[in-house]
């Protein structure tokens, strides 16, 4: 179809005005052009794909659905279509329209990936799989080899996963997550010394390899970092939250929070006290302490974990923080500090016994879990958790100015394989 020369003059400038990145300017000549000519399926589509850059959601479906109506077929309408109804937060339309873009062009690898990465989010896996392969036998890329390799890991294929995941990083040596990702599919084979090797080859590439160095360690293979690495501990955590208190209580019969109120009781304090929760998660601590409590306090790094701890209405103050500069700040505040089977993700516990040591009252208490390990001071086991030894916590105790009041050997949970053994711990600060 042929533009009239008005009307091409007018897109050369408003093509021009986007090229330089002024979006308004270039909205404006567009429009001017849709007066001319109303029914033009090319201008519509250029304000629609503009009013998405400029995140107006609702007008670039409106404008991306005419311009569809007006030229039925065009792939990339439907491309931009599906953009703009996911970002409206309508999954089912955008997926609508990625099927007919990939109907229209069944070769676009694009249309495949975005199709695969949406149904991923919305839980889809076989379908999402079935996208994502077909985007890496169309472009044979390592990204494509990457995402389908990640996406069958998490699926429970590690075998398959390893093969997308070596041809990943066949053709892209320095691709630090795919090798990674590589090493994570080896381990869940039983493949440990060659799981090692390709998360050493990750810490050598990625730009931060903390996650990597954590996985190596969890395979006794690296020095155990000092803590998990906060992205993911948030992550995990997020993920896990709406699950994680039927799982953890009524699956894995978990007793932390019981524990330390048995051991607290124990040492017969007198209410109403201070209390501070760290790592409080959904918050079945607060719900325990609170009759003892004048005022609790949580703290947690998950957003995730906090904002179900508020739904509890426990809880005086929840803090999203990294629990030791949360204690540190708050000088003698506290008459009790809990920490229920949060150690697990802080290996080296010298800064939040310090913070502790700082945030107690003389004669505050001081109630804890670990996991127990007796081959070092702290380790991450297979299982992504850490364990400390009671000679370690001894140590602490007494270079930080606390005295061991009670501590008991206890099974914390079901873990994979069987009873996972802990000790909880009550401290008290010794007067300066
Ligand atoms: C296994 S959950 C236990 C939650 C709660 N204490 C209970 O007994 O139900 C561990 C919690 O500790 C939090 N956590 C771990 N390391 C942390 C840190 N360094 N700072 C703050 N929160 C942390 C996690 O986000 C998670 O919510």
């Amino acid at each position: 179809m042929t533009i009239p020369e008005d009307i091409r003059q007018l897109l050369q400038i408003a093509e021009a005005k986007l090229r330089a990145g002024n979006f308004q300017a270039s909205r404006e000549i567009y429009s001017q052009a849709l007066r001319k000519d109303p029914n033009s399926a090319l201008v519509t589509h250029a304000l629609g794909w503009i009013a998405l850059r400029l995140n107006e959601v609702q007008a670039a479906v409106d404008l991306l659905s005419r311009a569809a109506r007006l030229a039925p077929g065009v792939p990339a309408i439907h491309m931009d279509l599906a953009t703009a109804h996911e970002r409206a937060g309508d999954a089912a339309s955008a997926v609508l329209h990625l099927r007919k873009a990939i109907a229209l062009q069944p070769a676009s690898p694009t249309a495949h990936r975005a199709l695969g990465q949406l149904l991923l989010g919305l839980g889809q896996t076989p379908e999402a799989l079935a996208a994502l392969r077909h985007w890496a036998r169309i472009e044979n890329s390592a990204a494509a080899h990457y995402e389908l390799g990640t996406a069958l890991a998490r699926s429970g294929d590690p075998k398959s996963a390893i093969d997308h995941l070596r041809q990943a990083v066949a053709l892209e040596p320095n691709h630090g997550s795919a090798h990674c990702n590589l090493g994570l599919a080896l381990e869940d084979v039983g493949q440990n010394a060659q799981a090692a090797d390709a998360l050493r080859q990750a810490i050598r590439l990625m730009r931060d390899p903390s996650v990597a160095r954590y996985h190596l360690a969890a395979l006794g293979a690296g020095e155990p970092p000092a803590t998990c690495p906060p992205r993911y501990l948030v992550e995990l955590f997020d993920n896990y939250a709406d699950r994680f208190e039927h799982h953890l209580v009524t699956t894995l019969g978990y007793q932390g929070p019981q524990l330390l109120l048995d051991i607290v009781k124990s040492a017969n304090p007198q209410p109403p006290l201070d209390v501070m929760d760290l790592g409080c998660g959904t918050g079945l601590c607060g719900v325990l302490f609170r009759p003892l409590a004048r005022t609790l306090v949580g703290v947690d790094l998950a957003p995730r974990m906090i904002s179900i701890s508020k739904s509890r209405n426990v809880y005086d103050t929840l803090l999203q923080s990294d629990l030791a500069p949360a204690i540190d700040s708050q000088p003698e505040a506290f008459d009790l500090l809990l920490a229920a089977d949060v150690f697990i993700y802080i290996g080296d516990l010298s800064p939040v016994f310090r913070a502790a040591a700082t945030a107690l009252r003389p004669g505050g208490l001081f109630a804890f879990t670990i996991e127990r390990t007796d081959s070092a001071d702290f380790l991450v086991l297979p299982t992504r958790r850490y364990a400390q030894s009671p000679a370690y916590i001894r140590r602490l105790s007494a270079q930080f100015g606390f005295e061991e009041l009670a501590s008991e050997d206890a099974v914390l949970r079901a873990g994979e394989t069987g009873d996972v053994p802990g000790t909880v711990f009550l401290l008290r600060r010794q007067a300066p």
